[in-house]
């Protein structure tokens, strides 16, 4: 049974359409919850649902980014996991951090990947006029939102679409799209999903 470690910054509603997947026949089972915001309302949720947390206050640590991710390691190895999903999660991490997981660190992002890395992405695709948006699933390397994609998930823009109206039918498909990913990268096959 693979040992899965989850870190989000907010709400973490990937983190429980993961978890809700984590279920039966799944070859893998949320072991940690972890957060760089104590008032990640994310984390309650996960705790509701008997999951163990934690929350390393990235603010507490200042510009010192490698001491903030030392304290978030120690916390993730305490868990032993197998793979670690970043879902929400909105600090860049070091290439020190990303190499201790390299190849077992997922991230969902919402953009059809390579399109959009970083920030503001549904701004950006309307602002483009592009006629589809949607969201990809990576595994996490050095470079920000570049690592090989793992699935993908496409839908229409439509007539007058708002920012705030794509990101919710975004999100909407990131939460069918993670699950399928993670079952799929826990049996050790890469292939990527595609969903549209
Ligand atoms: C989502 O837009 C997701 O694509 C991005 O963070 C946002 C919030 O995610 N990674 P969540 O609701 O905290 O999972």
């Amino acid at each position: 049974m693979k040992r899965v470690a989850i870190l989000i910054s907010g709400g973490g509603s990937n983190m429980l359409a993961l978890v809700r997947d984590m279920a039966g026949d799944h070859p893998a089972r949320p072991v940690l919850v972890a957060s760089n915001d104590p008032a990640a309302t994310g984390l309650e949720k996960a705790a509701a649902l008997g999951i163990p947390v934690a929350a390393i206050d990235h603010r507490a640590f200042g510009r010192d980014r490698e001491a903030f991710e030392a304290a978030l390691a120690e916390k993730i190895d305490a868990a032993s996991p197998d793979i670690l999903c970043l879902a929400g999660f909105m600090r860049i991490l070091t290439p020190g951090f990303i190499r201790r997981y390299e190849g077992r660190m997922l991230n969902i992002h919402p953009s059809l990947l390579p399109k959009y890395p970083g920030l503001h992405t549904h701004a950006r695709a309307l602002a483009a006029g592009d006629t589809e948006a949607g969201c990809a699933v990576h595994e996490v390397t050095a470079e920000l939102d570049a690592g090989p994609i793992l699935g993908q998930a496409r839908l229409p823009v439509l007539p007058g679409d708002t920012e705030a109206a794509l990101a919710a039918r975004v999100l909407t498909l990131e939460h069918r799209l993670y699950p399928k990913v993670l079952r799929r990268f826990a049996t050790g096959d890469r292939t990527p999903v595609l969903l549209d």
